[in-house]
C-alpha cells in the first residue's frame, strides 16, 4: 500500500493535461502558416504582430483538431527568435504543455534539477488570466506550463481572432501521437533520465543498435513517457555504424540537439496521405517488394494492401493490434524537422518492424544529399 502511494506521489508531482501548443522559430511566420493551412489542412486560428501592438515578433496560430502549432518570426535584427533561427534553421522551440497549476509545475521541476527558461508569469486580457512558466529541455529546446483554466479568450493574451478567405481543407489529422528529440553522442540516458527525475516520466519502451541499424547507420532509441500516457517522448541518439547516422546528419544541420519529428495521429491514413501527396508533401518510399510478404508479416488488416502499397504506408503489429505510418521527407530547407502520420489500431507501439526498411530509406535521401 506504502509503496503505491509513494509511486503515485512520485507520478503525480507534474500531471499534464496535454500538449497545449507547438512553436516553431521560422524564418518566414506569414508563409510557414501558409504552408501548414494549404498543404497540412490546419486552419486559422490567432494572430499577434504589429496589429495587435507587438512590434518585436509575429506569430500565426494554426489548428487542426487538437493539434496547435505557433509559427514565429522576429521583426528584429537581435533577438533570441533570430539567433535560434540562424543557428537552427526552421525548428520547434516550444512544445507547450496545457497543465492545472503552471506555478506548481514550475517549481516542482526546478526543484528536481531543471534549468529555468521563464519563471511564472501572468498575462491578461479581458478574456481573462493565463500563467505561463518553462523550463529547458534538450539543445534550446523548451517546455512551457500553460494554465489557461482561468481564461477564455483565443489562445492567449495578446493574440486576436485570425481570420483568412483562404479555407484550406482539414485532412483528418487529429492530435500528436509522440515528440521525437535526436540528442548528442552518448546523451541519451541523461535525458531519459531528466525526462523521469525532472518530469516523473517513466519509460516504456527501448530499442538498441540492433532493433535500429542497417549495414551502414545505426541509432540507439527509449520512449518516455508521462504518467497518464498523453505525452511521449521517444529520444534518439547516434551510434556506431560504417556510415554517417542520420541522427548525426540531424546533429550536423541543426547544429546541435532538437526535434527530430513530430508524430501526427489521423483515423484514416489512407485518406489523409493521399490528400497530403495531392498537396505536394512528399513522403519517403520503401521499395515495392516491402508489400510482397506483408500479411505473412503482420497478419490480416483492414485496409486495401494495394492503397497501402499507393501510397507507401508502412504497417507493423504488436501484442495489442497493429499501426500503420509514413514519413514525410524533412519539411524545411535544412534536412532536419520531419512528420509522421500514424493510425492505431490497438498497437502502442512505434513500428519497430519497419525500422530497417524506413531507414534504408532515410540513407538513399541521404546519399542523393551527400550526407552519407
Ligand atoms: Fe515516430
Amino acid at each position: 500500500m506504502e509503496i503505491d502511494k509513494i509511486f503515485n506521489d512520485a507520478k503525480d508531482f507534474l500531471p499534464i493535461l496535454g500538449v497545449d501548443y507547438i512553436e516553431f522559430y521560422v524564418g518566414n511566420a506569414k508563409q510557414s502558416a501558409y504552408f501548414y493551412k494549404n498543404a497540412l489542412g490546419f486552419e486559422s486560428e490567432a494572430y499577434s504582430g504589429l496589429e495587435t501592438g507587438d512590434n518585436s515578433k509575429v506569430s500565426y496560430v494554426v489548428k487542426q483538431d487538437k493539434i496547435r502549432f505557433v509559427l514565429t518570426s522576429s521583426y528584429v535584427e537581435k533577438s533570441e527568435i533570430n539567433d535560434h533561427y540562424t543557428k537552427h534553421g526552421d525548428g520547434v522551440k516550444v512544445v507547450a504543455f496545457l497543465v492545472e497549476d503552471s506555478a506548481k509545475s514550475y517549481e516542482e521541476t526546478i526543484k528536481r534539477g531543471a534549468k529555468s527558461y521563464i519563471e511564472p508569469i501572468e498575462i491578461s486580457d479581458e478574456n481573462g488570466i493565463v500563467v505561463k512558466s518553462g523550463i529547458y529541455t534538450y539543445g534550446e529546446t523548451v517546455h512551457l506550463f500553460i494554465e489557461r483554466k482561468n481564461y477564455n479568450g483565443i489562445f492567449l493574451p495578446g493574440y486576436k481572432e485570425w481570420k483568412n478567405n483562404n479555407s484550406s481543407k482539414p485532412i483528418g489529422l487529429k492530435y500528436v501521437d509522440h515528440i521525437v528529440g535526436n540528442v548528442g553522442w552518448n546523451e541519451m540516458n541523461k535525458w531519459c533520465n531528466f525526462y523521469r527525475d525532472v518530469l516523473g516520466f517513466t519509460q516504456i519502451v527501448s530499442f538498441d543498435d540492433n532493433d535500429i541499424s542497417t549495414e551502414y547507420t545505426a541509432l540507439m532509441s527509449k520512449v518516455m513517457s508521462n504518467g497518464n500516457g498523453r505525452v511521449k517522448f521517444p529520444i534518439n541518439e547516434p551510434a556506431e555504424g560504417l556510415n554517417k547516422s542520420q541522427i548525426e546528419e540531424y546533429l550536423d544541420f541543426y547544429n546541435g540537439p532538437g526535434v527530430q519529428h513530430l508524430a501526427l495521429a489521423t483515423d484514416d491514413i489512407i485518406t489523409t496521405v493521399s490528400e497530403m501527396k495531392n498537396r505536394g508533401i512528399e513522403f519517403l518510399y520503401v521499395p515495392e517488394t516491402y508489400y510482397d510478404d506483408l500479411i505473412d508479416r503482420v497478419g490480416h488488416i483492414q485496409e486495401d494492401v494495394e492503397l497501402l502499397r499507393e501510397n507507401g504506408i508502412l504497417i507493423d503489429r504488436d501484442d495489442d493490434g497493429y499501426l500503420l505510418q509514413i514519413f514525410t521527407k524533412p519539411l524545411v530547407d535544412r534536412p532536419t524537422i520531419f512528420f509522421e502520420i500514424i493510425q492505431r489500431r490497438g498497437a502502442n507501439s512505434f513500428g519497430k518492424g519497419n525500422f530497417k526498411a524506413l531507414f534504408l530509406a532515410i540513407e538513399r535521401e541521404q546519399r542523393s544529399r551527400g550526407t552519407l
